[in-house]
């Protein structure tokens, strides 16, 4: 079968999916897009002799003959650049986050409605070897029925700040709020439990030095305690604590299954620890396995552990029409994000619980369809929302300065490169 041809937009993180479509068998990269010079530049010279277009503006780059696009761009703008592609006739692997609006919402989900288009969403964290296991564990029913999860995203992103916002005050990783970059920590467990959040209740941290001295507007993490449909609880915590933690937890009528935690130096999200019984009741006094879970194609090679592969080899492969491929739908998308969105929505009315709209139905669509309210001036009209819930901090223009200093003595001393990165961000 002819390899699916694929358009990035973004050339930064969007290096990760291009070096995936340069290695791959089932996949070929055929344009990229990126409106600062210097990083068309970059990929200009490790492209050499291949045939890759470049770009400037997704209006040119949009009408390149191709497959599927990937929006690697800005993670509050993704939706608008998700619905023209598919009404152009492409699919779309879309990076965190989906949307920023209940209005974007509704429109992304009618877009995949009437195009027919695939929508997969980039939630890489799903694809890790343990959640992923997890997941497998989960449908053979290995845990019992779902009663409570952690997900934990922590990264504390002060150090590489200047590489990740170059200093521009309305970038979106300083004016986001606490609990929007949701989905790495919601999401695994979506995943694996496969049902809907119903309602959540947020909290946030207050802002402090260290968010406050790069520039970042948000509080410092952002928590979110969702109920599903089946009454279980999820616990999910994100944000730039001081010390990182990848980490997710899942337990059922009949057990528990976690995986390692990073700095315990077991293996991490490779490792998976499965604490259970046959039946509930049985009480065994101790039956623990733990080990690392492969899978085929097994690639571990890409960023994330691994995790970077999974998630374009799946979303190419569905395209290809391979019935094994396990993509992450636009609902199951909106399942991850709604539950941040509606917990700062929680935050701002001090911490009541917020039902999560089941965009699944029509008729809920409509009471959602002009409510803009988000952080981003750009597209929330008179429903301009606080960075946090004290209010936006008035940071001064001087932060900014001094992050963008950082940052082009960086690019000078070449500490910037453009190739897919094992951690990530
Ligand atoms: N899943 C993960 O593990 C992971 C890791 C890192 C970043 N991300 C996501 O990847 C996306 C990109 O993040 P990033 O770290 O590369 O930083 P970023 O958001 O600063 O970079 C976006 C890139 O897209 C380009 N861009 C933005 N708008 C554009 C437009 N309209 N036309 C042309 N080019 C445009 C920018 O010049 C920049 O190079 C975000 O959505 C982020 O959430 C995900």
């Amino acid at each position: 079968m002819k390899k699916v041809r694929i358009g990035v937009l973004g050339g930064h993180r969007g290096t990760t999916m291009i070096e995936y479509c340069k290695k791959a068998d089932n996949a070929e990269v055929v344009a990229i897009c990126d409106k600062l010079p210097e990083t068309l530049e970059a990929h200009r010279q490790k492209s050499e002799g291949m045939n890759i277009a470049l770009y400037d503006n997704f209006d040119d780059f949009i009408q390149h003959d191709m497959d599927a696009v990937v929006l690697a761009n800005y993670a509050n703008e993704h939706a608008p650049f998700a619905i023209k592609a598919m009404k152009l006739g492409k699919h779309v692997f879309s990076e965190v986050l989906p949307v920023q609006t209940m209005k974007e919402a509704v429109e992304l989900i009618e877009a995949v409605e009437e195009t027919g288009k695939i929508y997969a969403y980039g939630e890489n964290y799903c694809y890790m070897a343990a959640p992923y296991e997890m997941k497998r564990l989960y449908a053979e029913g290995k845990i019992g029925e779902f009663e409570y999860g952690e997900g934990e995203y922590i990264h504390n992103c002060e150090p590489i700040w200047p590489k990740i916002t170059y200093g521009e005050r309305n970038h979106w990783r300083n004016t986001m709020y606490s609990t929007f970059y949701c989905t790495h920590s919601i999401g695994p467990i979506i995943h694996i439990t496969g049902l809907r959040p119903v309602s959540v209740t947020g909290f946030e941290s207050t802002m402090n030095e260290r968010m406050l001295r790069v520039g970042g507007q948000k509080g410092q993490f952002g928590i979110e305690m969702i109920t599903l449909e089946n009454g279980g609880i999820i616990k999910s915590i994100h944000g730039d604590l001081y010390r990182d933690s990848v980490w997710y937890c899942v337990y059922g009528s009949k057990g528990r299954m976690e995986c390692a935690r990073e700095d315990a130096e077991a293996g991490h999200t490779h490792q998976i620890y499965v604490n259970c019984d046959e039946f509930s009741g049985q009480y065994r006094e101790k039956h623990i396995e733990s080990y690392r879970p492969v899978r085929e194609p097994d690639d571990r090679d890409f960023g994330h552990g691994g995790s970077d592969f999974y998630s374009m080899y799946n979303f190419v492969e569905k395209i290809r029409g391979n019935g094994q491929a396990d993509i992450i739908d636009v609902y199951e998308a909106m399942d991850m994000f709604l539950p941040g969105m509606f917990a700062y929505r929680s935050i701002l009315k001090g911490g009541i619980p917020m039902e999560i709209p089941n965009l699944r139905e029509r008729a809920v669509r409509e009471q959602w369809r002009d409510d803009t309210a988000c952080t981003d001036p750009k597209v929330a009209g008179d429903m301009l929302l606080p960075t946090c819930a004290s209010g936006t901090p008035d940071i001064d223009d001087g932060v900014y300065e001094v992050v963008k200093e950082k940052w082009e003595k960086m690019k000078v001393d070449g500490k910037i490169h453009f190739v897919a990165s094992k951690a990530g961000v």
